[in-house]
């Protein structure tokens, strides 16, 4: 097996990969794609309210003839049409065809309204309930983490087994669940909320691994990656899961094409070694460091632009501002 099973505090287990559906749109071929991923062997299948697609996952995962218990679906509470929690679980469990979700999770901290104990204890009753067997949350910071730690009901005791050896957290068995942005390129930002995760009993689910080859090619990234990818005989994207995964991390992937799918589950028994990661970490700070350099000098030259704009106005209409 070369992506590990995670052990839930709650005697269930999380599959550490999962195919996302957020970019399969709706109708026949999002049904197709969600089929492809589980026909190459992927048996967790990541959707939300937001993605519009979870009756078209549905289908797929009914198509499957996986019985119930051989297939995990992760899905989200969005907000979608300003519906709450209670509501948006009923959709969703309707629109998956199913009774319960392995994985509900919160989609943005912006959603948990009033705030994020009240919401959290929603959550909590969706679990307590049996619609979703697990209760997450995505894009949480530290502190906001810390908030709904402290009204937990449901809180993370000890035991570790099952967890991968990078991935056990220091303290404390896990038993929920954050998704993030996680790639080379955030590594900074978003490691501390891993960290804190190990140390408290979450774990961590990483999406947009990918960045460095979709969203943010020709960084300082491709080096390491292109030289580890030709040494190893794989392909780049097999090269950053594997990275993400040395994280200890769940990956949350996607790919419209069966090859991609059947590289990202073979990139479960890539091993790297601790110094091809350090050399992805230290290209990713690097990248980091480049992009904020860029971000400053574009918001600079428009802070610069509408000063001298401003200086022409007063000037044209004779007024001294100096
Ligand atoms: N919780 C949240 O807020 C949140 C946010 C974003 C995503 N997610 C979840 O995470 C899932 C994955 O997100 P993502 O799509 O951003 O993940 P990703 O794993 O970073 O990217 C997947 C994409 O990478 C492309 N790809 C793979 N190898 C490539 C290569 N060598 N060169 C160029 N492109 C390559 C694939 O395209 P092909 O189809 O052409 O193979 C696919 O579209 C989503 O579907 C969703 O379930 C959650």
């Amino acid at each position: 097996m070369p992506w590990d099973l995670i052990q839930l505090n709650n005697g269930t287990s999380i599959p550490s990969i999962a195919f996302g559906t957020w970019t399969l749109g709706g109708g026949q071929q999002a049904t197709n794609h969600v089929d492809q991923a589980i026909s190459v062997g992927f048996s967790h299948i990541d959707t939300a309210q937001a993605y519009r697609n979870e009756a078209e996952a549905g289908v797929a995962i009914h198509e499957s003839g996986l019985s119930r218990e051989e297939i995990y679906i992760t899905t989200k509470y969005s907000g979608v049409d300003g519906l709450d929690i209670d509501t948006s679980i009923q959709n969703s469990l309707k629109n998956l065809g199913v009774e319960y979700v392995d994985l509900y999770l919160i989609h943005n901290p912006r959603l948990a309204v009033p705030d994020i104990p009240t919401a959290w204890a929603r959550m909590e009753k969706v679990q307590t309930d049996g619609y979703a067997k697990s209760i997450g949350v995505s894009n949480f910071n530290v502190p906001q983490l810390e908030t709904l730690l402290a009204s937990a009901k449901i809180k993370p005791v000890a035991n570790q087994a099952g967890l991968a050896p990078r991935s056990c957290p220091k303290r404390g068995f896990a038993d929920q669940i954050i998704q993030i942005l996680f790639h080379p390129y955030v590594l900074e930002s978003q490691a501390p909320i891993v960290e804190y995760g190990n140390e408290n009993g979450i774990v961590s689910e990483a999406y947009s691994v990918l960045v460095p080859l979709t969203r943010q090619p020709g960084g300082p990234v491709d080096a390491p990656v292109r030289e580890i990818a030709s040494r190893l005989k794989v392909q780049p994207e097999q090269v950053l899961l594997a990275w993400a995964k040395a994280k200890g991390v769940v990956v949350v992937t996607s790919s419209t094409k069966k090859e991609r799918l059947e590289g990202y589950l073979a990139a479960g028994d890539l091993e790297l070694t601790d110094d091809d990661i350090a050399a992805i970490d230290a290209a990713g700070v690097i990248g980091t460091r480049r992009i904020t350099a860029r971000t400053f000098l574009r918001r600079a030259a428009a802070v610069a632009l509408v000063g001298a704009a401003v200086l022409g106005a007063c000037s044209y209409l004779g007024i001294n501002v100096i």
